[in-house]
């Protein structure tokens, strides 16, 4: 299987509640390596142009609220299938429905407020990647 690089953020949610290391080690024990991590206080430009794609749906504006409410920790995890290992152990959307184990059912509030993004492609992935980090940022 390949090594893949995916997008990740911790959602000011779970910062709000100090879990950052919590989560950090519920991905690193699903054998991803964090290769690059920062924390920042996402502008409503930043946020809206990192949720562009989710533009014309309904919850656009209150997500791009949310995300710009405090601040989050925004990092590049590394590994074997590294894109849909991290959906796995992000679990589904809405908490109410994740597999038991997953950081959004142990951790999430909510639909909106669920601890953690994790890009869905290779595309989104290397595009959100960019968003975020320059190469140099990136320690493997
Ligand atoms: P993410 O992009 O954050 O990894 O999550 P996802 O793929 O599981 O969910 P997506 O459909 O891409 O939605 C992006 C984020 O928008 C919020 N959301 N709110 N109010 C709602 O019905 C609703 N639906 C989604 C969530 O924070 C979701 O993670
Ligand atoms: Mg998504």
């Amino acid at each position: 299987m390949a090594i893949e690089r995916t997008f990740s953020i911790i959602k000011p949610d779970a910062t709000a509640r100090n879990l950052t290391g919590k989560i950090n080690a519920m991905l690193e024990a699903a054998g991803l390596r964090i290769v690059a991590q920062k924390r920042l206080h996402m502008t409503r430009a930043q946020a809206e142009g990192f949720y562009a794609v989710h533009k014309a749906r309904p919850f656009f504006g209150e997500l791009c609220t949310y995300m710009t409410s405090g601040p989050v920790v925004v990092q590049v995890l590394q590994g074997e299938n590294a894109i849909a290992r991290n959906r796995e152990v992000m679990g589904a959307t809405d908490p109410a429905k994740a597999a038991e184990g997953t950081i959004r059912k142990t951790y999430g509030e909510g639909i909106e407020r669920n601890c953690v993004h994790g890009s869905d492609a290779p595309e989104t992935a290397a595009e959100e990647i960019g968003y975020f980090f320059s190469g140099i940022e990136l320690v493997g």
